[in-house]
């Protein structure tokens, strides 16, 4: 069975799919960690950006492993690497590549394949698991997705400054909602959630509520 979440940045995403997987005691999957893994290496190795068919090889090559809700490249632990301002920064050439992004969906699928998972990601529900058995997309108030997002960094001790956070957060968001190929759209048979001004909980018991009657 897999569960596919869709959503921008700062949605509720990851800690929605943490915390329903857990629920359902089925697999998570956070494809969001494959392209930040994969722009950590990039940026690690020095590569131009600019230069897909690198980066295509690279990300073909890529040594990435998920253990738990840790993910190690190269067999290091780089769960806090790949969640700094320097990567949310680079992403976004990244992931616009189609030939890097048809290695990485053939990665994520081949992760998930047999298994039962809650995925989520940009193009989950349309590109990655277009059968996917449950479909939602999660969604929020752009200031709110902000404040979550920077909250999240705080907790963490990295600073950043809330206006400069959110002008990426926006920019990433606009770039994965026009890009050509995996764009960030709410498929038309996905449950869309505004969570805006819900709880964690309400969240989950409204996704639950769906999965429970086997409904998409
Ligand atoms: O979910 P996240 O913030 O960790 O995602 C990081 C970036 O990767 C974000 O800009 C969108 C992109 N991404 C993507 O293009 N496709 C996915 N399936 C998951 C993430």
């Amino acid at each position: 069975m897999i569960v596919a979440i869709d959503g921008p940045a700062g949605s509720g995403k990851t800690t929605i799919a943490k915390l329903l997987s857990k629920k359902l005691n089925i697999s998570y999957l956070d494809t969001g960690a494959t392209y930040r893994a994969l722009t950590l290496k990039a940026l690690d190795e020095g590569i131009d950006l600019k230069d897909a068919l690198h980066l295509t090889r690279l990300a073909a090559g890529l040594n990435l492993k998920f253990k738990g809700q840790k993910t190690y490249l190269d067999d290091k632990d780089v769960s806090e690497k790949i969640r700094t301002p320097l990567i949310d920064k680079n992403i976004s050439i990244i992931v616009a590549y189609p030939e890097v992004r048809e290695v990485m969906v053939a990665l994520q699928r081949r992760i998930a394949k047999g298994g039962d998972f809650v995925v989520e990601g940009r193009d989950i529900t349309t590109v990655v698991f277009p059968n996917a058995e449950f479909k939602f997309y999660l969604d929020a108030d752009s200031t709110i997705r902000a404040e979550r997002r920077f909250n999240e960094l705080k907790a963490k001790g990295i600073k950043i400054g809330f206006k400069e956070m959110e002008k990426d957060l926006n920019k990433r968001d606009d770039a994965d909602k026009k890009r050509e190929v995996g764009a960030l759209t709410l498929s038309k048979d996905a449950t869309y959630i505004d969570t805006s001004k819900m709880a964690i909980e309400e969240v989950i018991n409204e996704m639950l509520k769906y999965i429970r009657k086997g409904k998409k």
